[in-house]
C-alpha cells in the first residue's frame, strides 16, 4: 500500500477510520476493501492528505487539522451502468442538505462542484468498481472546507470564512455521513425522480440565462438539466445542446 499510515484510530459510534496521515482516502479506501470485508458506509478519514486527488487528474489541496477529506465505501448491486451519474447527484444533495441543516445555503455547480457564495466549499471524487457490467462498490471521496483560514486558489472558501465560526471536524464528518447515507439509501429504492427535482432545485444557474465557453466561443443559454449520461442540456438561441465536463466552461 502507497499510503503512510501512522495512526490509525477507530471512531466507537460507526465504522469510520481516522488516520493521522494518509496519500490520499480514496486510494487507502481502493487497497482496503480489496483485502478487508467492509459495511456500507464504511468510511476512511484523515487529518493530513498528502496527495489528494481530484477530478480529471487536478489535486486536491487541503490544510492538516483543518478540513474534512474522507471516503466513504457503498455497494449498488442493483444500480445499472446507464444510472451511474445519479450517484454524483444523490452525493451532492446529501451534502447540500447537510450544509442546510447547519445553516448554508450552498449550490450545485454541474456536474458535482458544491459551492457557497460563488466558490467552491466542497470537491466530490466518485469512484466506481465496476464488475460485468454491474456497479460491485463505489468510493465516494469528499473534501469539504471546514476551518481553514487563507487558501492559494482564489475560487476556495471554507465554511469559516462565511460563518467565521470554528467547527470540531470529527463531528461535523459524523453529521455530513448522516446526510450522504439518507440520500444515498434514496438511490438505492431506486427513488430516481425525486433525487433528481432536488438536484434541479440545488444547480446553479437551472433555468437562467447565463453565458459559457465552448470549442474557443462564447455563448449564450439557459441550463434545462442533465441527460441520463450526466451531460449538461444547455438550450442555445436555435436548439437544445449536451456537453461534457469537458466540452464547456461557465463564464462565471
Ligand atoms: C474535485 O476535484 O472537486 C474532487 C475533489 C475530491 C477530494 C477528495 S478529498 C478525500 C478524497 N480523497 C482523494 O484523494 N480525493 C477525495
Amino acid at each position: 500500500m502507497n499510503n503512510k499510515v501512522s495512526q490509525l484510530s477507530k471512531s466507537p459510534t460507526n465504522n469510520t477510520i481516522w488516520l493521522s496521515t494518509c496519500h490520499s482516502t480514496n486510494s487507502f479506501a481502493q487497497e482496503w476493501i480489496k483485502k478487508n470485508d467492509f459495511e456500507d458506509g464504511w468510511t476512511v478519514s484523515t487529518y493530513e492528505q498528502t496527495n489528494g486527488r481530484g477530478q480529471m487528474g487536478n489535486s486536491w489541496e487541503s490544510e492538516p487539522n483543518q478540513n474534512l477529506t474522507f471516503s466513504t465505501v457503498y455497494t449498488f448491486p442493483d444500480l445499472i451502468l446507464s444510472n451511474l451519474f445519479f450517484l454524483n447527484i444523490a452525493v451532492s444533495v446529501g451534502i447540500i442538505d447537510y450544509l442546510k441543516n447547519i445553516g448554508f445555503k450552498a449550490e450545485i455547480k454541474w456536474p458535482n462542484d458544491i459551492y457557497l457564495q460563488t466558490k467552491k466549499v466542497a470537491g466530490i471524487l466518485i469512484e466506481p468498481h465496476i464488475l460485468e457490467s454491474k456497479i460491485n462498490n463505489v468510493i465516494v471521496g469528499i473534501g469539504l472546507n471546514v476551518n481553514q483560514k487563507k487558501f492559494l486558489n482564489t475560487n476556495a472558501v471554507s465554511l469559516f470564512n462565511i460563518s467565521n465560526v470554528e467547527y470540531k471536524i470529527e463531528n461535523e464528518l459524523e453529521k455530513l455521513l448522516m446526510f450522504v447515507k439518507e440520500s444515498l439509501a434514496k438511490l438505492k429504492k431506486g427513488d430516481f425522480d425525486s433525487l433528481k427535482v432536488s438536484y434541479y432545485q440545488k444547480l446553479y444557474l437551472m433555468g437562467k440565462p447565463a453565458a459559457f465557453l465552448s470549442k474557443g466561443k462564447i455563448f449564450m443559454g439557459i441550463i434545462k438539466g442533465v441527460d441520463e449520461t450526466g451531460k449538461l442540456i444547455i438550450e442555445t438561441e436555435n436548439d437544445y445542446q449536451s456537453f461534457n465536463i469537458k466540452e464547456i466552461e461557465f463564464m462565471k
